[in-house]
């Protein structure tokens, strides 16, 4: 089972510290995990990936479902082994992906039905399903499967039906994970729903809240959907409000800057989000002075590295921005070397969160970083 230790605490915030001790090593929280989608963070081998002081890293289901598939990775003795990632993982369930991804995805209060994009056969993901190929893919943490409408959807029946099913689907994931022996490696998350209303919000967090002793951690799932910023912080506050303070809780989806380091003021411990290592890929380096998009003609005669102070393999080794933006659409090496910036650069501002927290000096850190961020300083 998972070991959760609070280390601090921010006075003025909910922000706090914690240790989290997984079967494949700890992760100091908060943190943010990078998305290795079909296993690999695309452009990085896994080496790579640890050698950033990544422990913790995102598989999705859906597509390691589809391919390799679960009779390969249960020969492989599952991603770990298939991907040779040593450190800890974590698996999303199939349900967003496959709402997000797929046209012709139907829910049932059996499961999601969809097309599979290889045979064009309907196929059922049910929540023992999605659990039984996380089983076999074997992430130290696994999600529960959900009904996930998007953040601003106008139809409030369909919400509140989604926000009561997936308490029904988190039933059926229990069920299902405490009868599989495999609960003493692998941690089940609940995913509280209920879009952008504070009282479904309430509704299912009383309901999930009862299933505590059963789950490992909790999500907070349905947003980041193009919702305005105070809907979303009021939403995160509110759930952070009501979550026991002795389990991880999770924001699902997000990855800008300034969204992780609110959720992390809020009380956040985890969150992931492909932006970092998709944006890296059309050119766009992460900076505290924000986005930096190296493929504006400005940066062709820029010799200087993206981040002078950015101790990356990229940066320290004086990689200029004019070769990244001279290579950038020709060369996948510039990708790779923007990805790893960009993974650097997610987990120095997580980490420096954590060592302000520590030492008391978070709110300050929160305000130099928005004063850096968006322009008074520098
Ligand atoms: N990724 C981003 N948002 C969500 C969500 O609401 N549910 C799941 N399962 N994954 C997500
Ligand atoms: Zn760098």
């Amino acid at each position: 089972m998972a070991q959760f230790e609070l280390l601090a605490r921010c006075p003025t915030t909910r922000a706090r510290v914690s240790r989290l001790t997984l079967a494949h090593g700890t992760t100091m929280l908060p943190t943010f995990m990078p998305v290795a989608t079909q296993a690999a963070i695309k452009g990085l081998t896994p080496q790579q990936v640890e050698s950033l002081g990544v422990t913790l890293i995102l598989n999705n289901t859906y597509h390691l479902n589809l391919r390799p598939g679960t009779k390969v990775l249960s020969e492989a003795g599952g991603a770990h082994k298939f991907q040779g990632w040593n450190k800890n993982l974590l698996t999303d369930s199939g349900g967003f992906q496959l709402v997000s991804l797929s046209k012709f995805t139907t829910i049932t209060e059996e499961g999601a039905l969809f097309e599979s994009p290889f045979t064009g056969e309907p196929t059922m993901l049910t929540p023992e399903e999605s659990i039984s190929i996380q089983h076999a893919i074997g992430g130290d943490i696994i999600m529960q499967l959900d009904d996930v409408v998007p953040s601003l959807s106008p139809d409030h029946a369909r919400v509140e039906e989604a926000m009561e099913r997936s308490v029904r689907w988190l039933d059926r994931c229990i069920t299902r994970h405490n009868a599989s022996g495999k609960q003493d490696r692998q941690n089940l998350f609940a995913i509280v729903q209920g879009g952008l209303d504070l009282e479904l919000r309430d509704r299912c967090l009383t309901q999930m809240l009862e299933r505590k002793d059963q789950v490992a951690g909790f999500a907070i799932g349905g947003l980041s959907g193009g919702e305005e910023k105070d809907v979303f912080w009021r939403i995160i506050s509110r759930c952070t409000e009501k979550l026991p303070e002795d389990r991880p809780r999770y924001s699902m989806g997000i990855g800008f800057a300034e969204d992780l380091l609110v959720c992390v003021a809020l009380g956040i411990d985890m969150a992931d989000c492909v932006f970092p290592t998709r944006t890296a890929r059309f050119g766009v380096a992460l900076t505290p002075h924000g986005p930096v998009n190296l493929r504006l003609a400005k940066y062709a005669n820029d010799f200087g590295p993206i981040d002078p102070e950015c101790p990356c393999p990229t940066c320290a080794e004086g990689t200029s921005r004019a070769m990244l933006h001279g290579t950038m659409t020709k060369e996948t090496t510039a990708a790779t070397a923007v990805t790893i910036h960009n993974i650097t650069y997610q987990a120095r501002l997580m980490g420096d969160a954590r060592n302000a927290i520590l030492n008391g000096t978070f709110p300050n850190y929160l305000k130099t970083f928005f004063a850096t961020y968006f322009g008074d300083v520098g």
